[in-house]
């Protein structure tokens, strides 16, 4: 038996809501230096979530700013009308909630047609059934672990269960579709949901504050990341 530490597998990157706008630049120079994986970029419209937070002229600045891949998490209505523009100003990966749209399929082709990686993403009531047929098309599902639109919330705790459950779901149709988790994780919370299957992490207020170096925060949250014993 050799040891074969998991957390090389599993991706995490900071959420960038919980930057200093006034030093975004320096933030995303940090997240970089700190070997984040991806950027996470939370749209918020004040319909889809009861919060406005940052659009298209921030992630043009943000796509300046840094190398990393450009996660973009639409939590707005109407999502297909953005798709473009958001592809445009930056984004690698373009996640859409379920929840926002009545035609999932045509808005998945219409993201993969734009070049960016397709993800959709559930609010943490809403079914798993509800991706189900679309796993074969999908880059990544986005399992809400807490109810969008606010930085800084707590981990709703029966959200292991429902990862477990979409794990089983795409090892079944062999995809190469990514689990995603976001929401409330932290060095306390990331060991659950990488035990129950998830391997892309978005963390914001736990590697964005003021009390740590965003690079020692993301060491911390990557120490949390259960190490198991493979089959050499
Ligand atoms: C919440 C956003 C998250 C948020 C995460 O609606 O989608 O990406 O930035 O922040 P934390 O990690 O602080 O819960
Ligand atoms: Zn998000």
């Amino acid at each position: 038996m050799t040891p074969v530490p998991d957390r090389i597998a599993i991706r995490i990157g900071p959420s960038v809501l919980s930057a200093n706008f006034l030093e975004l630049g320096n933030d995303l120079r940090e997240i970089e230096a700190a070997g984040a994986d991806f950027v996470h970029f939370d749209v918020m419209d004040g319909r889809f979530v009861p919060n406005i937070s940052i659009g298209l002229p921030v992630l043009a600045a943000t796509r300046a700013g840094t190398g990393l891949p450009i996660d973009v998490h639409l939590m707005i209505v109407e999502p297909e009308r953005w798709i473009r523009a958001f592809r445009d100003a930056g984004a690698d990966r373009l996640t859409v909630h379920a929840e926002a749209s009545p035609h999932l399929h045509r808005l998945v082709q219409e993201i993969e047609s734009t070049g960016a990686i397709p993800g959709v993403a559930l609010n943490p009531a809403t079914p798993l059934s509800v991706v189900e047929e679309l796993l074969p098309f999908l880059g990544q599902v986005l399992v809400m672990t807490v109810n969008p639109g606010f930085g800084g919330q707590s981990f709703i705790p029966t959200m292991p269960g429902r990862i477990e459950r979409l794990r089983r779901m795409i090892d079944r149709v062999n995809s190469a579709c990514r689990l995603q988790v976001d929401g409330g994780i932290n060095r306390e919370t990331i060991g659950a949901v990488v035990e129950a299957g998830a391997d892309t992490i978005v963390a914001g207020t736990a590697v964005i504050n003021r009390s740590a170096p965003i690079a020692d925060n993301l060491a911390a949250l990557r120490a949390g990341i259960p190490v198991r014993e493979l089959p050499s």
